[in-house]
């Protein structure tokens, strides 16, 4: 296990917290996709991995019911925490609570009908490994839904920022580095990892929508608080240049600017793929 992901995820859990139901709203069009592809049955087992605060299990607990069950998992431990506290106050029943890494999960062989991930292989420093644990504890014919995200400047909601946080930090821009927002951007690559993992009738597709924020401000304090590379930056740097950033990006953004709303658009590259059944 990665002890500096580990950490820099652990360090945002409570900012996640924060935000945990409008993280949800943003990512709604991509969780019906992932839910709509795997078809989470009653009586099935399902995995999420890196589920974070725990947005796309919880939705797929209420679609196992009776009897299936969820297991939410990530390698950070309080964002487990933040999972199991949501779950409680939905009276969520089937969910249970794992601090694992992804590539390396402690689940046996062939033993879930569904893994679900959104957004977080590619936040996983060996993507490759994680899709081989994930298709080795899929039973025969198990289906995989995972989304990533494509290249940056389909997400100008996230890109903007990350940029100019970096011009102004004087560091790599968050989320390029790999692993990183970006690090599965590459359709090619991103399918030849699902199947040198061994998985079957791989199928890529995008998710387009919008991100829409109700100011400047709201826009950029989740942009700032929510990666862990963001909020370093941001953390590092003296009232001057926060001062300076923040004029620079208002003057960026301004041609998001609708009716007094920030309106981005957003892409999400989401696949489906199946262990085969024999
Ligand atoms: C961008 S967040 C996505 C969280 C959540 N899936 C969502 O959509 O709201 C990425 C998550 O992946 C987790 N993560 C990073 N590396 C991981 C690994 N190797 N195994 C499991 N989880 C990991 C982080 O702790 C973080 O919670």
């Amino acid at each position: 296990m990665d002890a500096d992901c580990t950490e820099r995820w652990s360090g945002a859990a409570e900012r996640w917290a924060a935000h945990a139901d409008r993280i949800d709203e943003e990512a709604e069009a991509v969780t019906e996709w992932l839910l709509a592809a795997a078809a989470p049955a009653p009586g099935e087992a399902v995995l999420e991995l890196g589920a974070g605060p725990g947005g796309v299990g919880l939705a797929a607990a209420r679609a196992v019911t009776p009897a299936g069950r969820v297991i939410l998992t990530d390698v950070a431990p309080p964002m487990i925490e933040v999972a199991h506290t949501r779950a409680e106050q939905l009276g969520l029943q089937n969910v249970d609570f794992e601090v694992a890494d992804a590539t390396a999960l402690a689940q046996p062989d062939a033993s879930v009908d569904v893994v679900l991930c959104r957004f977080a292989y590619q936040a996983m420093d060996d993507p490759g490994r994680a899709f081989a644990e994930s298709l080795r504890v899929l039973r025969p014919g198990g289906r995989l839904a995972f989304a990533v995200f494509p290249e940056p400047e389909r997400n100008p909601w996230a890109s903007l920022s990350f940029q100019a946080l970096a011009e102004a930090a004087g560091a790599p821009a968050p989320g390029t580095e790999k692993p990183g927002m970006f690090a599965l951007a590459d359709e090619q690559h991103l399918r030849s990892l699902l199947t040198d993992a061994g998985f079957v009738d791989v199928r890529l597709e995008h998710v387009t929508d919008e991100r829409r924020f109700d100011s400047f401000e709201s826009w950029w304090q989740l942009r700032r608080e929510l990666p862990p590379g963001s909020a370093s930056a941001w953390s590092s740097l003296d009232e001057a240049a926060r001062e300076d950033l923040e004029t620079r990006l208002r003057e960026q953004v301004r041609r998001y600017s609708h009716d007094g709303e920030l309106v981005f658009p957003a892409d999400a590259l989401v696949a489906f793929a199946r262990r085969p059944s024999s």
